[in-house]
This record gives C-alpha cells, sequence and structure tokens, in this order.
C-alpha cells in the first residue's frame, strides 16, 4: 500500500504529528511519502506529486480560525480530478479541543470530493497554541503524549477500512464561511508586522517564510500581502523580534520542547485549561483504555 501525506505546519505541531503518522505508517510495512505543502505550492518549478500512484492521499493542517489555511485549500485545488474514486483522510491540530474547530474540514471535504476523493477518515489532536497564550512545558508534554500515544491506533483504524468523522456542530457549513474572513484579514494584518530594535538581521525569518512573504528592500524588512498568520516568523524568531501587528498580544515566541518538566512552573492559565482540556485529556485516557474503570488514571 502506497500513502501520501502533504500538510502544512506554520511552527511545528502538525509537521509533529504527520511525521508520527508516517512513522507508525512505515512500521506497519506502509510505503509512505510526506511532502510539504509549500515545497509543492512554491517551491517547485514542477508540481512533482502524482498523486494516481497512492492508494490513500492524507491532508494535514493546523486549524486557524476554525478552518483550513488558505495554502491547504490552494493546494487541494490545484489537486487534479481521479478517474477512479480514490481515498483520502485528513490530520488536523488545534490548540483547543473544541467541536467547533472540526468544521475546519468542510471546505477541504468539499473539494476533494470535487475531484473524486472520498474522505474516509479524520483526525484532531490537540497541540500547544502557537498564538493567544503560551502553555507550560506540562501542558504542551501531555498534549504531545496524547497524540504520541493515539496516532497509532489511529493508524490502525485508517488502514482497517473504518470510516470515521468529526462531529460537526449544527450551522457549521455557514460558520465557516463566516470565519473564513480570517484569510483575508490575515494578510491586511500582516502588512502590519514588524520588526523591533531586538533584530539582529539574521534573516532567518525571510528565509523561513512560507510565502515568501518577507523581503528586504534598503535594508528594511518589508511584509507583503501573502501573510499567512501561520506565526512561524514571530514564534521562531531568536530574538523575539517581530511584532504580529493587531494581535502582538497574543504572540507566542520560542517553541515547544515536548519533554516532561522536571520543574514546577506556574501555570497562569490554571483554571482556563483546567476547564478547557480537562474533558479532552479524559477522552484521550479512555481512548487508550486507560480509564476503565474511571478511578485507574494515568
Ligand atoms: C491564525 C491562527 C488561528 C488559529 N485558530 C485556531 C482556532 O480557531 N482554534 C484552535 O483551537 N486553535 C487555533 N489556532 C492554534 C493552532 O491551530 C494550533 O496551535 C496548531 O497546533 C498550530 O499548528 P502548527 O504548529 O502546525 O502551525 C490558531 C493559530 C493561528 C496561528
Amino acid at each position: 500500500m502506497k500513502v501520501l501525506i502533504c500538510y502544512f505546519s506554520g511552527t511545528g505541531n502538525t509537521r509533529r504529528v504527520v511525521n508520527k503518522y508516517a512513522d507508525c505508517l512505515k512500521q506497519k510495512e506502509v510505503d509512505v511519502d510526506v511532502y510539504k505543502i509549500e515545497d509543492v505550492l512554491y517551491n517547485s518549478n514542477q508540481w512533482p506529486v502524482n498523486f494516481d500512484e497512492y492508494d490513500m492521499v492524507g491532508i494535514g493542517y493546523p486549524v486557524h480560525a476554525f478552518n483550513a489555511p488558505s495554502i491547504v485549500i490552494d493546494f487541494v485545488k490545484h489537486m487534479s480530478k481521479q478517474t477512479n474514486e480514490h481515498k483520502a483522510f485528513i490530520i488536523n491540530t488545534s490548540g483547543e479541543p473544541l467541536k467547533l474547530n472540526n468544521i475546519s474540514s468542510i471546505k477541504i471535504r468539499k473539494l476533494l470530493k470535487k475531484r473524486n476523493y472520498e474522505v474516509t477518515n479524520e483526525f484532531h489532536y490537540c497541540m500547544p497554541y502557537n498564538i493567544i497564550f503560551r502553555h507550560t512545558d506540562l501542558m504542551a508534554y501531555k498534549m504531545w503524549n496524547y497524540a504520541e500515544s493515539l496516532i497509532p491506533m489511529d493508524c490502525d483504524t485508517l488502514l482497517s477500512g473504518n470510516k470515521t468523522k468529526l462531529g460537526y456542530v449544527p450551522m457549521g457549513r455557514p460558520l465557516a464561511c463566516i470565519f473564513r474572513v480570517e484569510h483575508w484579514g490575515g494578510r491586511v494584518n500582516g502588512k502590519r508586522y514588524k520588526v523591533s530594535e531586538n533584530c539582529i538581521k539574521c534573516q532567518m525569518c525571510v528565509k523561513i517564510c512560507p510565502t515568501h512573504n518577507i523581503t528586504i528592500e534598503n535594508g528594511e524588512f518589508k511584509f507583503g500581502k501573502n501573510c499567512l498568520m501561520c506565526m512561524r516568523c514571530a514564534h521562531l524568531c531568536s530574538r523575539d523580534a517581530i511584532k504580529i501587528g493587531w494581535f502582538n498580544k497574543w504572540k507566542v515566541n520560542g517553541t515547544y520542547n515536548f519533554q516532561k518538566p522536571t520543574e514546577e512552573e506556574e501555570n497562569k492559565h490554571k483554571r482556563y485549561c483546567k476547564k478547557a482540556y480537562e474533558r479532552y485529556f479524559t477522552d484521550c485516557e479512555r481512548r487508550l483504555g486507560l480509564l476503565k474503570n474511571d478511578k485507574q488514571k494515568k
């Protein structure tokens, strides 16, 4: 069996999840190819993917304003129509376990259907926020630990042919459509990005921007109109020197290390995290069979 996974990841969470999928599938003797969507769309002169070669195609993305990022939608629009029905699956990550996030796949499913793909499975994992607020190392570790443990099970489900779908909230379709204003808003806000005096002109942001939206003209950084609001530049800047326009108060700088922390760290959002994530963690434990009699905790 040959599986292709094409993904976009702004700050690495989705990449981590997709790589785990690839490893697990390879262990199950599946032939897996993984492509970064930005490489296919922007960094190659020719379309390097021959979708006909694959028995299944997976699309991976982070949820942005309850939608898939515009780069992912553009990618699916570029996919050729299959003559025979092909199988597809979706993998997404989001900062919160909100049911509303599930509407992010509506557009992708519709586009895939038009191209004669049946989406048989959809998998979602909570990963730490890359905007709004920084999670503690313990929260980041817990989220990744559950995702990492669930992925082998989800790979089994995928290969078994059992279909899975995430439930939508009522009015999901119009809501997703309304929230897609973020694609436009992100581009407008992206033009308001600025670099602060902390900048050492290492030009890392220029090199890593997925849409090549950051350039230097006459020694000044210019932010163009193709920002995806993926946060990669601001998140990875070693000097925390990028100001992200209207959302600067929500900036999260610096990668998560996903290791189990050795020291206790104060969680400034403790009450919120308890309310927002406890049910998700309990569901993960239940799925992993760790809550057989609800007293057994991980
Ligand atoms: C512009 C933007 C919008 C986001 N919108 C949502 C959202 O609607 N719901 C949510 O739970 N998380 C949201 N997030 C958080 C990301 O989905 C989450 O942190 C994800 O794991 C990031 O993945 P990545 O590192 O692969 O980019 C948003 C992040 C960004 C940057």
